[in-house]
C-alpha cells in the first residue's frame, strides 16, 4: 500500500484528447467520455491499459463503434483494465455518479445545491475512468447539460465555445481548454450562482473576462477578492513575466470544501471563507488571507498548470514555489518586514512541530500511502523556504533568470525537482547538488555559534556548526547548504564593515555554511560587534546557542534588520521564562523580564518603526512557542500559568504607555483593509490585549466598551477574544450577544464557534459537545469542524491536553465520525496528535489510548490509518 518515488514509470498509454458530456440531474449524473488513447512510443505492444475509476457505475463501454462485453475488460472497485488494447483508439464510456450522496467532497459533489468538483490529487477517478496521474495530459472539451432553473450557470475549464437551449427546460454549455492538462486540474460547476465581473487587459493587450461566482445574495461580498485577483494578475506580469493565457478567468466560492482553494485551469474553486468579505463580517487578517489565497491559486496558472508535476512526490515543485510567490506578492503589496515575521511565525507554529515529531518528512517525500496526507506544512511552507534560500544564495537577478528558464524550458511539461534545480544550475553555473538535500532530507538543522574578537588585530573569529537531527526512519544525515544573512552590529547600531573573510564562502551580507563546522575570520573589523545572524530568517534552522540577554537587547534596540529586532525580543523572553516552566524550575526572573519590558517600551516609542511592526512585538511568545522550547515533559497548565505571570509583569511595566497608545491611535472614518490601517488597528487591539493580562476591572470595562463601540469585525472579534481569554465568566454573555447580533453569515458563525471553543474553563468539553448539537453545526461541512474542533486543538491547548484525556477523546471521537464519510479531512485532523510524546506521562498515556482507539476502529480509512500508525510509531 506504499507508493515509492523510485518506482516511477511513465504511462504506457497517453490521452491527447478527451471529450465529455455531462448530464446533471438530481440523484444521478450521467457522464459520457471519449478518450482518444495512444500507446506511448516505446511501450510494450501487449501493455495493458489500466484506467483508474472509483465510486462510479459503468453503464457501457465501447472501442470505436464496438460495444464491449463483460469478458472484454476487467472491472474492479479501483478501475478498469483492457488487457491488450489497440495502439490508437477511441474509448467511450458511460458512467453514473451520485453527487448528492458524496460527502467525501472529492470528485463531483453538491454543496448547498450546487454541483462542483475537487479533483486534486486523485478525485477525477470518481468522475470517469481515466489515467488519473499528473503526467498524463489531455486537451479537454466538456459539454454540460442541466435544468435551466436548477443550474442556470454551467462552468468548466478553458474558454466558453457554445451554449444553447434544449427541450424540457434544459440548456447546455460547451467549454474547450486548449492547454493540455492533467486530470487533477479538471473542474466543473453547475448551479444557481450570482457573480460579479471585471475586465483585465494583459501586458500584450489581450482582454480577459474575470468573474467571481458565489451563492445567491453573496456576490457583493466578492469585491475584495476581485480586487486581489486584478492585483495578482498585474503583479505576476511585473515580477515574473507571467501573462494570463485564456479569454476568461472564473472563480467560484462554495461553502463545502476540504481545502482552502483549488487552481483548476481557468476555473478556480474556493472555500468561500477565502473569498467572501466585508468590514462587518471579515477581520483585517481575513482580508489579508483572502488576498494571499486568491494570489496563490492564480499564480498556479504558471507554477503548477503550465508546468505541472511528473508525479505526486513532486508536489512541492508547484506548492513550495507558489507559496513563495504568494509570500512575495504580499510582501510587495504590504509591509515586507511584517509579512516575513508573520510567515516565520506560521512556519514555526506548524512546520517546526511537524519536523520535530513522528510525521517528519522532507519537502519531497520518497514514499507515501495516501497522497492526501502529504498536503502538509512541510511541502508547502518549508518548500517555500527552500525556494527563498535559492533566491538568497543566487541573488534576486539570477534567481529570476532561473525561474524564467524553468517556465520556458518546461512549459507544457510534467516536471521534477531535479529539472527545476537544473535550471538554476544552468543560469548560475553553481553546483546545487548539495543544496538539493533541502528537498530530500527531513529535519531541521541545529546551529550553534560562538565568536571572539581580537581588538589589537581587529579580527573577529566566528565558529559555526550545524547538525541535522535524525527523524523517524532516517538517522544518516549530512550537512545542508545554509545561506546565512548576517551583519556585525556596532555599539551604536551600525553595521561594521570588514576587509576580508576566510574560512567559508562569505560575500557582502551572506555566509554560506555547507560543512558541519566552519571557523571564519573577518579581518579589519574596527570594534567588537554584536552578531546578527540569519537576518530575515535566511534559512529554516533552529539556533541552539542562547545569546546573553545584553546581546538580545542590543539587537532588539538597534539591529538594522527588522526580523532580528523582533526575533531578539522574542528569544530574550523565551530564554528568561522557559526555565520556570519546567518541573522544579526556578522562579521567574523578574529583573531580567523588566529589562525586556524596557526594550519593548523603546520599540513602542520609536518614530521609524511601523505600527504593524510594533503590534507584532507586543504579541509575546505564545503557548506553542514555549511548548516547543520545552519540547518534553510538558504540563500545559504550568506553561499557561507561568506565561500569564510573565505577560502580566510586562503589561504592568508598560501599563501607562499601553493605555496612551490605545487611546492615541487615530483611524480614518472609512474602513479599509489595507496594510496601513490594519497595522493601526492591530497596534490598538494588541495594546488592549496586553493590558487585559492585568485582569483589572477598569481594563475589562475598556475591553467591553471596545466591543460595544466596534465599527468593524476586526475590533469586535479582538475585544471578544480578549474576554474569552481573560474573563471567561463574562464570555458566555458576550458570545450570546455576538451570536444574536452578528452571526447570521456562516463566516461569522464560524468565528463564534472558534471563540467559544477557546474558553479554558471546566465546562469546555461539554460546551463543545453542546455546540456540535447546534442546529447550524454539521460535521459534514469542514469549515464548521475546523472552526470548532480546530480552534479547540489550537486555541485551547490546556483543555485539549487535559490530564483526564477528555480533550483527546473528544477529538478522537470526532475524527472517527468524520472518517466514515470524509477520510481526507479525518486524516488531516489527526495531526493534532503529532505532539503526543512531548507531554508528561499521564497525558502521553491518555493520548496513546485515544490513538490506539482510532487504530482499532473497524474499517478506518487508509488516510486515517496512515496518520495514526505513523504517529504511534514515530
Ligand atoms: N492545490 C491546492 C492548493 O494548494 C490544494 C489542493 C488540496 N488537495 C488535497 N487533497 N488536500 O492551492
Ligand atoms: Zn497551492
Amino acid at each position: 500500500k506504499n507508493v515509492y518515488l523510485e518506482d516511477y514509470k511513465p504511462s504506457d498509454y497517453l490521452i491527447p484528447k478527451t471529450e465529455m458530456w455531462i448530464d446533471f440531474a438530481p440523484e444521478r449524473t450521467r457522464i459520457t467520455t471519449d478518450l482518444h488513447i495512444e500507446r506511448r512510443a516505446g511501450a510494450a505492444e501487449d501493455a495493458p491499459l489500466e484506467l483508474d475509476g472509483e465510486h462510479i457505475e459503468l453503464v457501457s463501454i465501447a472501442i470505436g463503434d464496438e460495444v464491449l462485453g463483460a469478458g472484454q475488460y476487467e472491472l474492479s472497485d479501483k478501475g478498469l483494465v483492457l488487457l491488450a488494447p489497440p495502439e490508437s483508439f477511441v474509448l467511450s464510456t458511460v458512467v453514473d455518479v451520485e453527487p448528492e450522496k458524496n460527502k467525501s467532497l472529492e470528485g463531483l459533489y453538491r454543496s448547498s445545491g450546487n454541483w462542483c468538483t475537487q479533483c486534486e490529487a486523485e478525485g477525477f477517478r470518481r468522475i470517469t475512468y481515466f489515467l488519473d496521474r499528473p503526467d498524463v495530459m489531455s486537451v479537454f472539451t466538456v459539454k454540460m447539460v442541466a435544468d435551466k432553473d436548477l443550474a442556470p450557470v454551467l462552468l468548466s475549464n478553458g474558454n466558453p465555445v457554445d451554449r444553447g437551449e434544449m427541450s424540457n427546460n434544459r440548456h447546455f454549455a460547451e467549454w474547450h481548454d486548449p492547454h493540455p492538462k492533467p486530470s487533477y486540474l479538471f473542474a466543473m460547476v453547475a448551479g444557481n450562482l450570482d457573480h460579479i465581473s471585471e475586465k483585465f487587459t494583459t501586458k500584450s493587450g489581450k482582454k480577459v473576462d474575470l468573474n467571481i461566482y458565489a451563492e445567491p445574495g453573496k456576490a457583493e461580498l466578492c469585491t475584495y477578492a476581485m480586487d486581489a485577483l486584478v492585483r495578482s494578475m498585474k503583479w505576476d506580469e511585473d515580477r515574473f513575466g507571467c501573462e494570463y493565457d485564456l479569454d476568461v478567468f472564473n472563480i467560484v466560492a462554495v461553502s463545502d470544501f476540504n481545502a482552502g482553494a483549488m487552481e483548476n485551469k481557468g476555473l478556480n474553486i474556493f472555500n468561500d471563507r477565502f473569498v467572501l468579505a466585508d468590514p462587518a463580517t471579515a477581520t483585517d487578517e481575513d482580508y489579508a488571507l483572502i488576498e494571499r489565497i486568491i494570489a496563490h491559486e492564480y499564480f498556479h496558472n504558471y507554477t503548477g498548470n503550465r508546468v505541472t508535476c511528473r508525479d505526486w512526490f513532486q508536489l512541492c515543485l508547484k506548492e513550495g514555489l507558489t507559496v513563495f510567490r504568494d509570500q512575495e506578492f504580499s510582501s510587495d503589496e504590504r509591509f515586507r518586514d511584517v509579512e516575513r515575521i508573520d510567515d516565520v511565525k506560521g512556519l514555526r507554529q506548524s512546520q517546526f512541530i511537524e519536523d520535530s515529531g513522528p510525521l517528519a518528512h522532507p519537502p519531497r517525500p520518497s514514499q507515501y500511502e495516501q497522497i492526501d496526507n502529504f498536503y502538509t506544512t512541510t511541502v508547502y511552507e518549508k518548500g517555500a523556504e527552500v525556494v527563498r534560500m535559492l533566491m538568497t544564495l543566487l541573488g534576486k537577478e539570477t534567481f529570476h533568470k532561473g525561474v524564467d528558464l524553468y517556465l520556458d524550458r518546461h512549459d507544457g511539461d510534467a516536471a521534477t525537482i531535479e529539472q527545476f534545480i537544473k535550471c538554476f544550475e544552468d543560469v548560475s553555473e553553481r553546483d546545487l547538488s548539495q543544496f538539493q538535500k533541502w528537498y530530500t532530507q527531513a529535519g531541521r538543522p541545529e546551529v550553534t555559534y560562538s565568536s571572539t574578537y581580537d581588538a589589537d588585530e581587529k579580527v573577529l573569529t566566528l565558529n559555526l556548526t550545524q547538525n541535522v537531527p535524525s527523524t523517524p526512519g532516517d538517522s544518516e544525515k549530512s550537512p545542508m547548504v545554509l545561506p546565512i544573512k548576517f551583519g556585525l552590529v556596532s555599539s551604536n547600531g551600525e553595521d561594521l564593515s570588514w576587509e576580508r573573510a576566510e574560512g567559508a564562502e562569505v560575500h557582502d551580507d551572506l555566509i554560506v555554511l555547507d560543512q558541519s563546522e566552519a571557523n571564519i575570520t573577518f579581518h579589519g573589523v574596527s570594534s567588537a560587534p554584536v552578531l546578527s545572524l540569519f537576518r530575515e530568517f535566511s534559512a529554516p534552522v533552529s539556533v541552539q546557542t542562547r545569546a546573553p540577554l545584553e546581546e538580545d537587547l542590543h539587537r532588539a534596540r538597534l539591529d538594522g534588520d527588522p526580523f532580528n529586532r523582533w526575533e531578539s525580543l522574542q528569544s530574550a523572553i523565551l530564554n528568561i521564562v522557559t526555565p520556570s516552566m519546567a518541573q522544579d524550575g526556578p522562579n521567574l526572573d523578574e529583573d531580567n523580564l523588566e529589562k525586556v519590558a524596557s526594550a519593548l517600551s523603546q520599540t513602542l516609542e520609536s518614530q521609524e518603526l511601523s505600527p504593524s511592526f510594533k503590534a507584532l512585538c507586543l504579541k509575546l511568545p505564545t503557548y506553542q512557542d514555549f511548548a516547543q522550547r520545552l519540547s518534553k515533559n510538558i504540563h500545559p497548565e504550568r506553561i499557561k500559568q507561568v506565561r500569564r505571570q510573565a505577560v502580566q509583569l510586562v503589561a504592568n511595566s508598560l501599563r501607562g504607555q499601553l493605555v496612551t497608545l490605545y487611546s492615541a491611535v487615530k483611524l480614518p472614518e472609512t474602513y479599509k483593509p489595507d496594510a496601513k490601517q490594519s497595522g493601526l488597528r492591530a497596534l490598538r487591539n494588541q495594546s488592549l490585549a496586553l493590558l487585559a493580562a492585568l485582569e483589572d476591572k477598569q481594563i475589562f470595562e475598556m475591553v467591553e466598551s471596545h466591543y460595544q463601540a466596534a465599527q468593524n469585525m476586526t475590533d469586535r472579534q479582538a475585544a471578544l477574544a480578549i474576554i474569552c481569554a481573560y474573563a471567561p465568566e463574562r464570555a458566555e454573555e458576550l458570545l450570546e450577544h455576538f451570536k444574536a447580533n452578528y452571526a447570521e453569515p456562516m463566516t461569522v458563525y464560524d468565528k463564534w464557534l472558534g471563540l467559544s471553543a477557546s474558553i479554558d474553563d471546566n465546562r469546555a468539553i461539554d460546551r463543545i459537545k453542546m455546540l456540535m448539537e447546534d442546529e447550524r453545526f454539521s460535521l459534514e461541512t469542514p469549515n464548521r469542524v475546523r472552526s470548532l474542533v480546530g480552534s479547540f486543538i489550537q486555541g485551547n491547548p490546556t483543555q485539549f491536553a487535559r490530564e483526564d484525556g477528555a480533550g483527546f477523546d473528544l477529538v478522537a471521537d470526532t475524527i472517527l465520525k468524520i472518517d466514515k464519510f470524509n477520510p481526507q479531512v479525518a486524516g488531516r485532523f489527526a495531526v493534532a496528535f503529532r505532539i503526543w510524546r512531548n507531554y508528561e506521562s499521564n497525558r502521553q498515556n491518555a493520548a496513546r489510548k485515544a490513538l490506539e482507539r482510532m487504530k482499532d476502529e473497524e474499517s478506518i480509512s487508509p488516510n486515517l490509518s496512515e496518520m495514526v500508525n505513523k504517529t504511534l510509531a514515530g
